[in-house]
């Protein structure tokens, strides 16, 4: 097959992660629950997976939490920061996973940058909504519909001008770009395991620069007698036991991208993005790339959406059509109507299945 919704999860792994996933479930047992040889070994992996994550992206060991996924972590960020009526910057490109939180919270969004791959728009918004007073700001790093890539340094800069607190979706861009969480200043940085980073579902990370309040209650290992959780981290955002399974094959897939080096698969991403934006060009699509952008674009074709995706699919070509969580980022590029038909690349994706797809894009729109 040819896989081309990275933007969903790495369906495609490194051959180490399932490795890795299988001597776990072989050696380990429940870190922190014993001083057993397995319990201990549990422990070593999920200390490991958690200090390679800390080096990765800039941040302290005990500032890496494990989440279940992306949405777990950016749920326990906004309810750290939000309380109803607040008022938060967010931008015009966020996912559900960040929308649906401020609005369950009753937190009131002022929506920042509409202009895609605009930086200047971008920032124009967020300088006006931080100047007028804003409790919090939250941004993607890259649109997960359109791959724009958000100014996150500059942002990130404005927000500590500003004394504002953010947060930073990762989503899209952990594995791919670089993250510095400790740079940025960020009170949160929230990405998947089973994306960029190439782990397996189910895992999550959330670099917390000064803790948080816990959406799980319950143990810890540590300090039974307390009625309450742990002030301290990672522990105080860990109740429950431990996905360590899932751990050691995230641990897998750090240290592949250790190894190749991230820059080595942004490089690669652009490659294949500038090979679609040409080979796609004059082919009828309306097609949206630009300047500022990383690791999968969307086009409208000219037929439906899910109807394009599903001829794919019989040709074994996987990519993802509709609205992908993100009514806000279709609304703001005006494709809200129709939804746009999404083609993501990752760590693992080569020139030639581009190409293949490309040319099937186009037969079917022909046929
Ligand atoms: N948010 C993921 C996507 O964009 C699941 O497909």
């Amino acid at each position: 097959m040819i896989y081309l919704d990275w933007g969903a999860t790495s369906f495609q792994k490194p051959p180490q992660v399932a490795e890795a996933m299988m001597q776990a479930l072989a050696s380990c047992a429940s870190v922190g629950r014993g001083g057993y040889a397995q319990a201990n070994k549990a422990a070593e992996v999920v200390y490991d997976c958690r200090k390679r994550a800390g080096e990765l992206f800039g941040a302290d060991t005990e500032q890496v939490v494990f989440t279940s996924n992306c949405t777990h972590g950016l749920n326990i960020a906004l309810r750290t920061l939000l309380k109803p009526g607040d008022r938060v910057a967010v931008s015009g490109f966020e996912h559900n996973a960040v929308m649906r939180p401020i609005y369950a919270i009753g937190a009131r969004p002022v929506i920042c940058g509409r202009k895609l791959f605009c930086w200047e728009d971008t920032l124009a918004d967020f300088e006006n909504a931080l100047r007028r007073g804003v409790r919090a700001a939250v941004f993607t790093h890259v649109s997960n519909v359109f791959g724009y890539r958000l100014p996150v340094e500059k942002l990130a800069a404005m927000c500590r001008r500003y004394g504002v607190p953010f947060v930073v979706d990762a989503a899209q861009s952990a594995g791919t770009l670089p993250i510095d969480f400790r740079r940025w200043g960020a009170d949160f940085v929230a990405m998947p395991g089973h994306k960029g980073l190439l782990g397996p579902q189910g895992t999550g990370i959330l670099l917390c620069r000064n803790g948080g309040i816990p959406l799980l209650f319950g143990g810890t290992g540590s300090r039974s007698m307390e009625k309450t959780m742990p002030e301290s981290l990672p522990e105080r955002l860990e109740a429950g036991t431990m996905n360590v399974t899932g751990i050691a094959g995230l641990n897998a897939g750090l240290r592949y991208l250790q190894e190749t080096g991230i820059a080595a698969v942004e490089e690669r991403e652009k490659r294949l993005l500038k090979i679609a934006e040409k080979g796609l060009s004059g082919k009828g699509f309306r097609c949206f790339f630009g300047a500022h952008q990383s690791g999968l674009f969307s086009f409208v074709p000219g037929m439906g959406c899910e109807e394009m995706a599903q001829r794919l699919a019989e040709r074994d070509i996987a990519v993802r059509a509709g609205l992908h969580c993100a009514p806000l980022a279709h609304e703001s590029a005006g494709t809200l109507h129709t939804g746009t038909v999404r083609v993501s690349f990752g760590a693992l994706t080569r020139e030639e299945e581009v190409w293949k797809a490309l040319q099937e894009f186009t037969k079917i729109s022909s046929d």
